[in-house]
């Protein structure tokens, strides 16, 4: 080869990884933001990313468009390791026609997104674009579309993250809202259908991009966004720990790590944790770091429905999907949007051989008409239906409150519970102690001469009868009755006998969730 088509071929690369140029760039980090090349660099471990199609054009001819130079097309991708385990990315260019995405950029992302599930591999997507591409019309769209069918295929197949960097409009979001987890960058990220200017034309209202749709308005407001980091160094730091609690795929298991954390470690602090008054709440966070190796919780969704906690954490090195009530938050009710993040998070650990730990602390399904027609009902099922189509390993514990249907909507026994644990602070019963006496107890309480004494000697009977876990467990409703302070060893006793679990269901095209 002549030296000339060697310097040929460094020069054009070269050119390539310039993006948009000096200029883009400079007012790319002037907002705060990291160019595409940089934050894949910051993904991968060190010298390990390899981009692919960097020599990718676009062949659009309309509107001077055959006269615009878009150097990689405005996205780039590859591969390279995360944590020594293959990962492929794709990262939109915005220094390059803002990122915008036109049939040959649609492709690229088509490349990795099949590369990755021929591979078993996860797909990270770092989103920063304008959109479709105006000037390529339909051969936009029919990109998007392309992109959201391969979402749809790999979903539960691999891993898919995506972080919005920038601008995500349109359409667009329907790819981030496809993928399992979904991160945002604080003030510098939007995701919206139709933005600011097309909402006050049609509607009127008057709303800031951010409001509309900033990070805190998905995390907090609409849960579209699972995470929320301050800049792109934080958010590609907190997308690698991500994946170190996931497997590469669904055939796999979660890396497992070597656990220096005590295996029989006591906590006497969970033996008092339970507040003696029922009505009065602690922190569910206590206890789920307090189990935790070394103390190391990765909450998903901590913003929104927090009366719902989701999350992971390892226990003796191995992934263990949390969904836990906690009592801080609307005293621990489930309610729509608690019912949605857990549906959502047990059907993720469970496409990923996640063992799910439940964590029981539950009044009931919060009342109230808004909840009602906003269909409790539909939304509250989700939570029925993942997790008796769930096969990983199942353990509950219920710490204190476990009542009516929210007992059995918090995985109990009869919707698979593999193994279930009580501490003798639980109460397990149709109704609370109050609302039960209210009704089965009305007579007696109406004829009395002193009705007030006379109800509360009867609640105070129905909670030595039923607010406890022994009912349960004479049934065989609840397996053992455990001192708090032994949860952890119990916990990792439970997960090593259910390490071999095997469950299978009848053969069926897919079940008909109610979404
Ligand atoms: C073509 C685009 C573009 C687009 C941005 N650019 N968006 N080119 N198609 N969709 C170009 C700009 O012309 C500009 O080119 C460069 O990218 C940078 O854009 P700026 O506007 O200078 O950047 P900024 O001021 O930061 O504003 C960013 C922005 C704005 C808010 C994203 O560009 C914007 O509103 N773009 C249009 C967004 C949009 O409506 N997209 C369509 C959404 S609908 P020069 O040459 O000046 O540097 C959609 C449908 C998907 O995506 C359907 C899927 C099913």
């Amino acid at each position: 080869m002549t030296v000339n088509k060697l310097e040929e071929m460094q020069q054009s690369k070269a050119k390539i990884q310039q993006g948009g140029g000096e200029k883009k760039i400079a007012s790319q980090h002037e907002k705060g933001k990291l160019t595409a090349r940089e934050r894949l660099n910051l993904l991968f471990d060190e010298n390990t990313f390899v981009e692919l199609d960097a020599f990718v054009k676009h062949r659009c001819v309309n509107f001077g468009m055959e006269n615009v130079e878009a150097p990689g097309e405005g996205v780039v991708i590859g591969y390279g390791q995360v944590d020594g385990r293959l990962v492929y990315a794709y990262a939109q260019d915005f220094t390059v026609v803002g990122g915008s995405l036109g049939e040959m950029h649609a492709k690229k992302i088509c490349k990795v997104q099949d590369l990755a599930l021929k591979m078993g591999a996860p797909i990270v997507g770092l989103n920063d674009s304008g959109g479709a591409r105006i000037q390529e019309g339909v051969d936009a769209l029919s990109g998007y579309g392309n992109i959201f069918y391969r979402n749809t295929i790999s979903s539960g197949v691999i891993p898919q993250i995506t972080a919005i960097m920038g601008p995500c409009a349109g359409g667009a979001v329907y790819s981030p809202a496809l993928t399992d987890f979904v991160f945002m960058v604080d003030k510098t990220s939007q995701m919206f259908i139709t933005g600011p200017q097309v909402i006050k034309t049609v509607t009127g209202e008057d709303v800031s991009a951010e409001a509309l749709g900033g990070a805190m308005t998905h995390n907090r407001t609409s849960g579209v966004a699972h995470f929320k980091s301050a800049n792109d160094e934080a958010c590609i730091q907190e997308i690698r720990r991500l994946l170190s609690f996931l497997p590469s795929n669904n055939q796999e298991t979660a890396p497992v790590f070597e656990p220096s954390d005590d295996l029989n470690r006591i906590i006497p602090e969970l033996d008092t944790l339970v507040p003696e008054n029922p009505n009065k709440p602690y922190d569910m966070k206590d206890i789920i770091t307090a189990i935790a190796d070394e103390g190391d919780f990765l909450e998903v969704a901590p913003y929104y429905a927090t009366n719902m906690i989701t999350g992971y954490i390892r226990i003796n090195g191995q992934t263990v999907g949390i969904i836990a009530n906690q009592p801080k938050v609307l005293a621990g009710c489930l309610d729509i949007n608690a019912s949605d993040k857990a549906g959502r998070f047990i059907r993720t650990c469970d496409c990923f051989n996640i063992p799910v730990l439940n964590l029981v602390d539950v009044p009931g399904f919060l009342p109230g008409t808004s909840q009602e027609y906003g269909g409790i009902i539909r939304h509250g099922a989700k939570m029925l239906y993942a997790y008796s189509e769930a096969t990983v390993p199942k353990i509950t514990l219920i710490v204190r409150k476990a009542y009516g249907g929210a007992y059995i909507g918090m995985c109990n026994k009869e919707l698979g519970a593999d193994m279930v644990l009580a501490w003798p602070s639980a109460e397990i019963a149709v109704m609370g102690p109050e609302g039960a006496a209210n009704i089965i107890f009305r007579k007696e309480i109406s004829e009395s001469d002193n009705p007030q004494e006379t109800r509360a000697e009867l609640i105070d009977n129905y909670k030595r009868e039923f607010a406890t876990p022994y009912k349960a467990a004479e049934r065989g409703y609840v397996d053992d009755v455990i001192e708090p302070s032994a949860t952890r060893p119990r916990l990792i006793d439970a997960l090593n006998m259910l390490a071999s679990k095997r469950e299978t269901r009848p053969p069926k095209k897919h079940g008909n969730l109610p979404v």
